[in-house]
């Protein structure tokens, strides 16, 4: 049986839902491709909890699911100090002892550092797994949303480095991409609806996904440089407006803005979208008229959806379609990284 050992930073939503998935899959994992995914560590954004012997031991499954009972109750892994006899480390010693345990693991058997984070703050220890040849799987958007800077170190072995989820939660759209890229299929043209309404009226989430995107396709753009247009102006923005307000009032504003938009759209035969665009130079978010009777101007409910027009897929695009997040879905495309990377495990 193979092993393959790894971390978990990040213990929310879909931290969780990953632990209870590799929990509920060790039997497919076993009989299907010979895997036993062994969790070493794992960390909140205050400690890390780590087995006492990270060569030949693993959380048990109840354990596993104790740590998942304890974070839904909204604790801290720090609270757990006395149980078993697993170690605790706590803020700085948390940093350091992932570094430690990484370089151990990485020389001997690899190691997958996987970041359920929602923090710039990983970004460091996941630069020295790169540097140290480890692998990453990474369902947190911001440490290849950083600097083109710090997106070249985590890029520095590319076959090691999984992120499936970052954009379009499960959907197979960054693997869709590279098969098409690596075919020597020229992409020049994306236009995807990614946003989650619940949680990206800003458009900042959709232009890290777009910024993604745009940054496999070769180019080299920092965050700030992408035109994003907000679905709501400064004056109901978060520090102006109360959620409330904006819930009451606001919204009912800004649907009267777009009352004129919508109608002029329909007399193209169009209709509003809110999506990214990624064509040559250009990587931009916001709305956009679209045909009616294409798979964006088709979209109904919250599904993410992404045309992709290229040299094979020029007339029509290639879609992809579905939930593009949710804990279950994202933390399923989590786990199918770690599993694509066992070929790397000895
Ligand atoms: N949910 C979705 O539908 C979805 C879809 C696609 C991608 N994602 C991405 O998946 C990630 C996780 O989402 P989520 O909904 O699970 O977030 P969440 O519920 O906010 O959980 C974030 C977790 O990260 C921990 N954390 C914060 N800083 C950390 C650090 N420096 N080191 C280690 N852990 C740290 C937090 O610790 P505490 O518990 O101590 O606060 C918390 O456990 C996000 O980056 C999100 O954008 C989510």
């Amino acid at each position: 049986m193979k092993s393959i050992p790894l971390i978990l930073m990040g213990c929310g939503g879909v931290g969780r839902q990953l632990l209870q998935h590799i929990v509920s899959c060790r039997d497919i994992h076993a009989l299907n491709y010979g895997v036993r995914l062994r969790v070493v560590g794992v960390a909140d954004s205050k400690s890390l909890l780590s087995v006492p012997d990270i060569f030949t031991t693993e959380l048990d499954d109840h354990s596993v699911d104790e740590i998942c009972r304890l974070k839904s109750n909204g604790s801290s892994l720090s609270s757990l100090t006395s149980y078993g006899d697993y170690q605790v480390f706590s803020n700085s010693e948390t940093i350091t002892n992932i570094t430690e345990v990484a370089s151990h693991l990485v020389r001997s058997t690899g190691l997958a550092v996987v970041d359920c984070s929602a923090s710039s703050d990983t970004i460091g220890i996941l630069q020295k797994v790169a540097e140290m040849n480890g692998c990453i799987v990474l369902a947190n958007k911001k440490p290849l949303t950083s600097s083109m800077e710090d997106y070249d170190k985590l890029v520095l072995h590319p076959r090691r480095l999984r992120h499936e989820s970052t954009v379009g939660a499960g959907l197979p759209v960054i693997m869709s991409i590279n098969r098409l890229l690596s075919s020597g299929d020229t992409i020049h043209r994306i236009v995807g609806s990614l946003s989650d309404p619940r949680d990206d009226l800003g458009g900042m989430d959709v232009a890290r996904k777009a910024l993604i995107v745009a940054r496999l396709l070769g180019q080299r753009l920092e965050l700030d440089s992408i035109k994003v247009e907000s679905l709501y102006p400064a004056e109901m923005g978060p520090n102006a407006m109360s959620v409330e307000d904006f819930l009451a009032n606001g919204v009912s504003q800004l649907d009267n803005s777009l009352a004129d938009r919508v109608e002029k759209a329909a007399s193209n035969g169009n209709v509003l979208r809110y999506v990214c665009v990624i064509e040559g130079s250009r990587c931009e978010v916001g709305i956009q008229e679209l045909p009616k009777n294409s798979a964006l101007g088709r979209l109904r409910g919250s599904d993410n959806v992404l045309e992709v027009y290229s040299r094979c897929y020029s007339e029509q695009p290639l879609i992809i379609q579905g939930a593009g997040a949710g804990n279950d879905t994202t933390a399923a495309g989590v786990l199918a990284d770690i599993l694509d990377l066992q070929d790397l495990f000895t």
